[in-house]
């Protein structure tokens, strides 16, 4: 019992020693939402994320919980790579044949951000995808780079369309450029599904994570592409620490520099001013917190260490 006590001690001068200057969450913080973990600089209590952008709500919806970035459900996010998988919401067009007129329909028809927020939309992993046989969708940036890109499907025949083929007969992807933090969508009204809605009676609208897709004819002749998540399919953000690159942040090592672990290195963002922290090689964990990055080999020895120092309280009370 004397050696785990010792431990104790050690673990707890370590932890002084490399405590610098900057806000630290509090370990009260809760860093699990449901079955989503929320690793610093992210929070959902207050005072508990670095910044108001990095501020995630935990929502119970059917009783359970789940983690949102505005309207957005967040389904992941990853510290090494930077990014944060959320629920984008699907637009439709349909053929109403009672009304013989064109609904637009759709929750949200975008995404709304700040040139200050952390997230800008992944260029490299999503794409602007329409799905229909007669369909024109516009994506627009219209506060940033002043983007306006297009999203056109067509198709003769439903005999036309292949299962895991989206290049342009009756499914199409375009590219995004970097740097885009909004973007709003609506479809165009010279192409509509009204020739044509017994086989195609809705075309559809959405930006989403390319690898989590893969066509199938049905979409084109039913609703099963908006049925699954509520209309929702999901879609990758980039985050980042705004305003500095690496060279001016990491001068500030007192100040508002954000990689405190002493084992981490900066990055520059790769989708817009910015930058993000990572462990260094040979190191895992949190380069947010201080001592957050250890040794690969001595992950599994601190678990060990935290059993025990658990048991030692116990011991103790
Ligand atoms: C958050 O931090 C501020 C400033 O340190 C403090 O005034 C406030 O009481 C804190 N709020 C909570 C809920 O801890
Ligand atoms: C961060 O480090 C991990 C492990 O060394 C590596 O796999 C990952 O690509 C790095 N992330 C970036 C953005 O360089
Ligand atoms: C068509 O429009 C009518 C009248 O607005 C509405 O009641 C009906 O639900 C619509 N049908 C579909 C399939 O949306
Ligand atoms: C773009 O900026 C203008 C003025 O700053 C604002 O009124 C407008 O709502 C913004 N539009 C979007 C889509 O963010
Ligand atoms: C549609 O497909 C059918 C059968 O596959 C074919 O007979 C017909 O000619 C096609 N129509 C057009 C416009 O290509
Ligand atoms: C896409 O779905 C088709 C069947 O509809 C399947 O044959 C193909 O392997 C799938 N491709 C991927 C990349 O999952
Ligand atoms: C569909 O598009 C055609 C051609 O642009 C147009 O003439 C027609 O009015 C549209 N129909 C509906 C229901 O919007
Ligand atoms: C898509 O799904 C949402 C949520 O269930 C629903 O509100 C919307 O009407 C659906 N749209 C279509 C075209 O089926
Ligand atoms: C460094 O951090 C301090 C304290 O947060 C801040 O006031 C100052 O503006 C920062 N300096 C630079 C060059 O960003």
């Amino acid at each position: 019992m004397q050696v785990f006590l010792q431990l104790g001690l050690s673990f707890a001068l370590l932890a002084a020693q490399c405590t610098p200057g900057a806000a630290v969450p509090s370990s009260q913080c809760r860093r699990q939402c449901g079955t989503v973990e929320i690793p610093y600089p992210f929070g959902i209590d207050p005072n508990c994320s670095l910044s108001e952008g990095f501020d995630l709500s935990c929502k119970v919806q059917d009783g359970i919980s789940k983690p949102f970035n505005g309207d957005f459900e967040v389904l992941s996010m990853s510290l090494t790579q930077g990014t944060m998988r959320v629920l984008n919401y699907i637009v439709a067009n349909c053929y109403n044949t009672s009304t013989r007129s064109m609904e637009f329909m759709g929750r949200y028809t975008g995404f709304v951000g700040q040139p200050s927020s952390p997230y800008r939309l992944s260029d490299v992993q999503n794409r602007f995808t329409v799905i229909g046989c007669n369909a024109l969708y516009l994506i627009a940036d219209k506060n940033g780079t002043g983007y306006q890109g297009l999203g056109f499907s067509t198709c003769r025949n439903f005999s036309d369309l292949v299962d895991g083929s989206c290049s342009g007969i009756g499914c199409s992807q375009t590219m995004i450029p970097k740097m885009m933090y909004n973007y709003g969508t609506d479809s165009s009204d010279l192409f509509n599904t009204s020739q044509i809605w017994e086989f195609n009676r809705c075309s559809y609208a959405v930006l989403m994570e390319a690898a989590t897709f893969n066509f199938s004819t049905t979409y084109v002749s039913t609703t099963k592409f908006n049925d699954t998540n509520d209309g929702r399919v999901s879609m990758v953000l980039d985050w980042a620490i705004r305003d500095q690159k690496c060279d001016v942040a990491a001068k500030n090592k007192t100040g508002t520099y954000a990689c405190l672990s002493s084992n981490s290195v900066c990055i520059d963002s790769v989708n817009d001013n910015g930058y993000m922290c990572n462990c260094s090689l040979g190191y895992k964990g949190n380069p947010y917190l201080p001592d957050g990055c250890q040794e690969t080999t001595r992950v599994l020895q601190a678990a060990f260490a935290t059993i025990r120092l658990e048991a030692t309280d116990v011991l103790v009370e």
